[in-house]
């Protein structure tokens, strides 16, 4: 399938399904005109919601509790999705980039569906589904800047993914410190995927 089939398949998906196709072959002989999404299609129950006060982040100190550490795995799993859904814009917006600057885009957001997976996987172990919290624009808002694949690197790879080198291992921690060992070996995992899309930005 071609590079710019692909991302416009996830970003108009109405299903999980789709969002998450990893297709085997990927080629990019015609990436076509530069296009700018505006908002990703979203599944029915998916779409952006208001973030409002008290749908903060649960404190590292309630990590004891099986339900706040469940609304942080699927607040990570909505920005997974995001990541996946801002790397096809990338594809689209930057068809005049470098091949390999393309491809590298183009594996890293494979390894972003797979991690949508890996945080569903672990959220149904602890009871909950992928959409039954409210998911957020976030990272979306700065998409209308990521104008140039550098403007795409500095935000999405140097700063985003670069937060949760940070961020990660923080929760790796408190989950281990909470006795949640599967969540915090998917943390590790996570920390180390992120590591290899830092240094490709
Ligand atoms: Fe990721
Ligand atoms: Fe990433």
């Amino acid at each position: 399938m071609e590079l710019t089939t692909w991302a416009t398949r996830i970003l108009s998906a109405d299903t999980l399904e789709e969002k998450l196709l990893a297709p085997d072959i990927l080629t990019d002989f015609t990436p076509g005109p530069a296009v700018l999404w505006d908002t990703p299609t979203r599944p029915p129950g998916m779409e952006f919601r208001r973030h409002s006060k008290e749908e903060r982040l649960p404190g590292l100190h309630e990590h004891g509790q099986l339900d706040k550490r469940a609304v942080c795995l699927h607040r990570f799993a909505g920005h997974e999705l995001l990541a996946v859904e801002i790397m096809a814009y990338a594809l689209l917006a930057f068809p005049d980039a470098p091949k390999h600057f393309r491809k590298g885009l183009a594996n890293t957001l494979k390894e972003e569906q797979e991690h949508v997976k890996l945080y569903i996987q672990r959220l149904q172990a602890l009871g909950v589904s992928f959409g039954d919290m409210p998911l957020y624009k976030h990272f979306w808002s700065h998409v209308p800047f990521l104008l140039t694949p550098v403007r795409y690197v500095s935000v999405m790879s140097l700063t985003f993914e670069m937060a949760n080198l940070d961020f990660a291992p923080m929760y790796r921690d408190s989950f281990t410190k909470h006795g949640d060992q599967e969540s915090a070996r998917l943390m590790q995992r996570i920390l180390e995927d992120e590591i290899s899309h830092v240094s490709f930005g």
